[in-house]
């Protein structure tokens, strides 16, 4: 068994089990977050052979910050159950594995904190109803030195999880969540999500931070357009890891579509949800994607065996992809294109 395989079970042995059952659910009843891994596994390729593959290169930049592979870590809350370090140990293991990170706007730690650890980073944004609250917070990822803003754009509403059993807010400490925001100064109204976003709100994070904008939550490749010709530099194929809407496409479904509507403009495309092996990956860099991201594997990395086991994940799942590049006779990024896919 492939040490990856292990970690969710391995993390449940470590974390409360309300925590546990918060990184692995998904909304309503589950269908979405079921079905994305095996809507990876369900690609079937079409390798080459008699290609030079004795040289592999896997190294990329994703909106102009270099990478030494091709995966990244998505933004999720709660790494401080994860790990006491929280988003720090995080961001440690992935700048060791040479990697980027995007962190949650609802991040333990402080954006300052978090850019003081030397890894390149995003920050993922929710705008709220109170625009203040989400300008602040934007000025102290700015100043933290983020390099790109995630706009989530698929949670007007915050999709309902069916719990079992006592719920993750009934366990965790008060310093777990939403470092970068003094919550008890709003009422509860002004935090809550924007739910009249339309695309002109990427223009207005563009300017306002001067960062490039990517668009997170896209299955349509209409929408992908829209969001591209407001001026969005990414778009990040995303059903939230099952965790919005529930019923969904998986992302291996959305992809093709979306890099359909993408062809011929500047926006970049990356995708996440479902992603766990070399395999998955080749698929999703042959159909468009120019990185993946990686949500729950990262925290159970993290809880597992704290930023070591990030570095280990993303390493791992660089060779897998070198590997599986090999096999396919397809030696550089460049030549992972759609007709390496069985239709
Ligand atoms: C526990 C947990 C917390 C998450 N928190 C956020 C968040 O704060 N912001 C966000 O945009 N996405 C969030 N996500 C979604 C991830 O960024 C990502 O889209 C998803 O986890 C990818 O699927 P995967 O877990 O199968 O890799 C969260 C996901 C999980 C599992």
């Amino acid at each position: 068994m492939r040490w990856i395989d292990g970690l969710e079970a391995a993390a449940g042995e470590k974390l409360a089990e309300p925590v546990h059952r918060y990184f692995r659910q998904g909304s309503a009843g589950g269908v979405s977050a079921g079905e994305a891994v095996a809507a990876w596994s369900s690609y079937r390729f079409r390798p080459r052979v008699l290609t030079d593959v004795s040289t592999v290169d896997i190294s990329t930049s994703v909106l102009g910050t270099p990478v030494d592979l091709p995966v990244l870590v998505a933004p999720t809350t709660l790494q401080r159950q994860a790990d006491p370090s929280g988003e720090r140990a995080m961001a440690a293991g992935v700048r060791d594995a040479g990697s980027l990170l995007a962190v949650s706007s609802n991040a333990g730690t402080t954006f300052a904190d978090i850019g003081s650890v030397g890894t390149p980073w995003w920050v993922q944004i929710y705008v709220v109803k109170n625009r203040d609250i989400t300008l602040k917070m934007l000025d102290a990822a700015v100043a933290g030195g983020a390099r790109a803003v995630v706009l989530t754009a698929d949670t007007p509403v915050v999709g309902r999880k069916e719990d079992d059993g006592p719920t993750v807010w009934e366990v965790i400490q008060p310093g777990d969540l939403l470092a970068n925001l003094d919550a008890d100064d709003y009422p509860d109204e002004d935090l809550a999500k924007a739910d009249d976003l339309t695309p002109d709100v990427i223009g207005w994070l563009t300017e306002r931070t001067g960062l490039p904008v990517l668009v997170k939550g896209v299955l349509r490749g209409d929408d992908a357009k829209r969001c591209s010709d407001a001026g969005a530099a990414g778009i990040i194929v995303s059903n939230h890891g099952g965790r919005q809407l529930d019923g969904a496409i998986p992302t291996a479904q959305a992809l093709p579509e979306v890099a359909a509507a993408l062809a011929g403009t500047p926006t970049e495309l990356y995708v996440d949800g479902g992603i766990r092996r070399g395999e998955h990956i080749l698929a999703a860099l042959a159909l468009g994607a120019r990185a993946v991201l990686l949500g729950r594997p990262a925290l159970w990395a993290l809880t597992v065996a704290g930023s070591a086991g990030v570095t280990r994940l993303l390493t791992d799942l660089g060779e897998e992809l070198e590997h599986a590049m090999r096999l396919a006779g397809t030696p550089t990024l460049a030549a992972l294109t759609p007709d390496l896919i069985a239709r």
